[in-house]
């Protein structure tokens, strides 16, 4: 027999951490929906063109990392499996015409996003993102109200010091004279480049900028920075957004040297750390302001601006912080039995419960009473309901395995009983 396994680079949530990402989705909808961001869903494949134009042909996600479907016959369009969402969000804003909607259009989306990096601790070839996006507003202040919002994702699912990091990377006036002082840098610096960054340097020279090569790290740290290049309307534009962050107390950083590896990016740019790690750790998020994507994918020229949150990485950095295996949410009884006969009336009456909206799963196996009990107990269950020789007088028994102790109930009483019983005891622990 074979022995198979999930991909390279890929992994199984078990129950306890994907009890985590529900939860995570669960935090990021509701924030969504306070924040008035309305959900989207795109295709987890799109036309590759839609990438290689949205996201850059000389980018690491596109040249390198892009999973691309196998053509069936050559007539086929050729596919691929989403890197992110932005590029798909903007097609899809375009497609349906949402330039006639109120503007700004607020979105957001969770789901899985696909890149066939080397894999390693907190970066995997399919990995989760809490997307949102605002396509139709320029800014300032909606640039910070998106900052905020991801900040407040963090600590809403219970990572704590998470700083920002924020930069201007300029727009089509002053990006062109800026890339020109950087390739003569780089020139420069020709014969200690290695290889792949010198076939890039005439190609798309901002991209040397964030290199995981380890020796350009000492290049990098003098190459002139486009914080000293900017306009002076990318300059008033970096300086209001941060006058809105300072007017809503979110805690930041400028960071001259960040840049971002997607090509879609104009002025704002911005990425989320555990504070103190932003140099042995990859991001927990980032995104920034993209003004000139929509008119890329065939659009009216309109402005944009989002995040994209690794949920992967939240979950790293919160099994470090808090190593407690989440269970999700605990069932409220658990339906066992004292004679292994019929599973009918436990069914029956598991049903009954469940339809009232109780959680109840139903033992339907046939080993003994301690057991289930037991088994109940390490499902979290506060109540058991225990179907024995009184059924037959209309009766069960309801135990509350915490307090130990049990009385008999009427079978026509039990969902109102074990109702009352379970919203005391969430009373009782304060919610
Ligand atoms: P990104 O920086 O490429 O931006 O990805 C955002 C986040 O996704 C990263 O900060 C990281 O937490 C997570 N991530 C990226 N690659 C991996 C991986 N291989 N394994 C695990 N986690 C990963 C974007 O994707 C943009 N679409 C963000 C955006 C939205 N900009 C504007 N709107």
């Amino acid at each position: 027999m074979p022995s198979f396994r999930a991909p390279r680079g890929t992994r199984d949530l078990l129950p306890n951490e994907a009890a985590r990402f529900v939860r995570f989705g669960r935090v990021a909808r509701d924030l969504a929906d306070r924040y008035g961001y309305r959900p989207i869903e795109t295709p987890i494949f799109e036309q590759s063109a839609v990438f290689e134009r949205g996201i850059g042909e000389v980018t690491d996600v596109v040249e390198k990392e892009l999973f691309r479907i196998a053509r069936r016959t050559e007539e086929a369009e050729a596919w691929a499996l989403r890197p992110e969402p932005t590029a798909g969000i903007v097609r899809a804003y375009v497609q349906h015409g949402m330039q006639t909607w109120p503007q700004p259009v607020r979105l957001a989306m969770i789901g899985p996003m696909f890149r066939y990096d080397r894999p390693q601790a907190g970066r995997y070839r399919q990995f989760w993102q809490f997307d949102v996006e605002a396509i139709g507003d320029p800014g300032p202040a909606i640039d910070a109200e998106i900052i905020e919002l991801g900040h407040r994702f963090y600590s809403e699912v219970g990572v704590t010091e998470v700083e920002v990091l924020v930069n201007s990377i300029g727009d089509k006036a002053c990006r062109p004279a800026y890339l020109e002082a950087l390739v003569a840098y780089y020139r420069g610096h020709l014969a200690a480049l290695p290889p792949a960054e010198a076939d890039r340097l005439e190609r798309n020279a901002l991209r040397l900028l964030d290199s995981k090569h380890p020796s350009m790290a000492v290049i990098n740290a003098d190459a002139p920075r486009i914080t000293d290049h900017l306009c002076a309307t990318c300059e008033a534009h970096f300086g209001a957004v941060r006058a809105h962050l300072d007017a809503i107390g979110v805690p930041y950083r400028v960071s001259p040297g960040l840049v971002r590896g997607l090509d879609y990016y104009t002025r704002t740019a911005f990425e989320y750390y555990v504070a103190g790690r932003e140099g042995q750790q990859q991001a927990l998020g980032g995104g920034g302001r993209y003004d000139g994507l929509v008119e890329l994918l065939g659009g009216k020229p309109t402005p944009g601006i989002g995040f994209g949150l690794g949920l992967d990485r939240v979950a790293l950095v919160l099994g470090e912080q808090s190593p407690a295996p989440e269970d999700g949410v605990p069932l409220d009884a658990v339906v066992v039995f004292t004679d292994p006969g019929a599973s009918v009336e436990r069914l029956r009456i598991a049903t009954g419960l469940r339809a009232a909206g109780l959680r109840t799963r139903a033992d339907l196996g046939r080993r003994r009473l301690g057991r289930q009990l037991e088994a109940a107990d390490r499902d979290g269950a506060h109540f058991a309901v225990i179907v024995g020789d009184e059924l037959q007088e209309g009766q069960v028994g309801l135990r509350d395995l915490k307090a130990g102790t049990q009385r008999l109930v009427p079978l026509s009483d039990l969902t109102r009983e074990l109702g009352r019983a379970v919203k005391q005891h969430h009373h009782g622990e304060g919610g």
